[in-house]
């Protein structure tokens, strides 16, 4: 397992939509493996893979926040949102491409999600709380969709600057 380097907004690899994965399933195994060590690392509960420039359609989660309860490792590839609930949720969002920001976003509360798993299954499941947020945010970034294109322009700039000043300031070290 490796950890990758996580892209930090902006970047154009950020905002192109994602292709779909063709090949076989399994052939991911190890990016997505890659991505869960990435993820739990950063630390975070999502990652999409054009976030580390892999421009397929691939994401990983883990939504446990319960020290008590066991992990759940989740890779999806392709996943498809095939219903969402009118009522709408808001939560504090964050990503690791936008380190240490966080605004508030409203999405549907509950949506019901396809992929196929890495051996290939068809998989099906409905998503709550947290977990519906995470999904939803990570198939935003399989669009090239950012959580700061919900807020405000100005909001987005302000956002946008500090980061432009953040990888400048890396870039210097
Ligand atoms: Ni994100």
């Amino acid at each position: 397992m490796t950890l990758r380097p996580i892209l930090i907004h902006p970047d154009p690899r950020l905002k192109k939509p994602c292709d779909p994965v063709t090949g076989k399933p399994g052939d991911m195994r190890s990016v997505a493996e890659d991505m869960l060590a990435t993820m739990y690392d950063a630390p975070g509960i999502g990652l999409a893979a054009p976030q580390i420039g892999v421009m397929t359609r691939l994401l990983v989660m883990d939504c446990v926040k319960d020290p008590e309860v066991a992990p759940r490792p989740m890779v999806l590839i392709n996943p498809e949102i095939t219903w969402a609930s009118e009522a709408l949720n808001t939560y504090e969002e964050g990503c690791l491409s936008i380190p240490d920001q966080y605004a508030e976003v409203r999405r549907p509360a509950e949506v019901k999600v396809r992929w196929t798993d890495l051996d290939g299954a068809p998989q099906e499941e409905h998503f709550k709380g947290l977990w519906a947020t995470c999904v939803q945010h990570e198939i935003d970034h399989l669009d090239g969709k950012l959580f700061i294109d919900y807020l405000t322009p100005l909001k987005r700039q302000l956002i946008t600057r500090k980061m432009v000043k953040l990888k400048r300031d890396r870039a210097r070290l």
